[in-house]
């Protein structure tokens, strides 16, 4: 059985369709489903944002084929990790738990690597060096999460 990783942030515009590319590029794709999901509807069906696109093609991975959707509570059954970039990501998320094993799902995705910050800022309204940091920022972690997994 394949294990199910799952990228969640807010608007799985910029953030979250990184983490999902940025992983799956990491992984043996035979063992490992990774996916990414927003907990708000803003963006629905849309693919990522041009900034999130143009860093991870500077790094050689297409992510533009993504579609942006919801987080649901289904989730929780279908996936083994759920990674959130920030704060407020786990609150809303955890929030949502209908058990505990749920709940223990739920993690932030910089407690994978040893790092001196927490959480991944939005780059959302900042300029593109904030795209290049977020990068570096979430493939530090997602190396981690590969060395498990492999
Ligand atoms: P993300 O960034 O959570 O990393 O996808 C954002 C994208 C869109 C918005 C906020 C954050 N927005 O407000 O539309």
């Amino acid at each position: 059985m394949k294990t199910k990783v799952l990228m969640v942030c807010l608007g799985n515009i910029c953030r979250s369709p990184l983490a999902e590319g940025i992983l799956q590029s990491k992984v043996d794709q035979d063992d490992v489903l990774v996916d990414s999901a927003g907990t708000a509807g803003y963006h629905i069906g849309n693919p990522p944002d041009k900034r999130s696109i143009a860093v991870a093609q500077k790094y050689g991975l297409n992510i533009k084929n993504q579609k942006c959707r919801k987080f649901s509570k289904k989730d929780f059954t279908e996936f083994d990790h759920i990674y959130v970039m920030d704060r407020s990501n786990f609150s809303d998320i955890a929030s949502l738990a209908e058990n505990q094993e749920q709940a223990n799902k739920v993690k932030l995705l910089l407690s994978e690597a040893e790092m001196d910050i927490r959480e991944v800022p939005d780059p959302y309204y900042g300029g593109t060096d904030g795209f290049e940091n977020v990068y570096q920022m979430i493939d530090t972690a997602c190396e981690a999460i590969a060395k498990k997994l492999n």
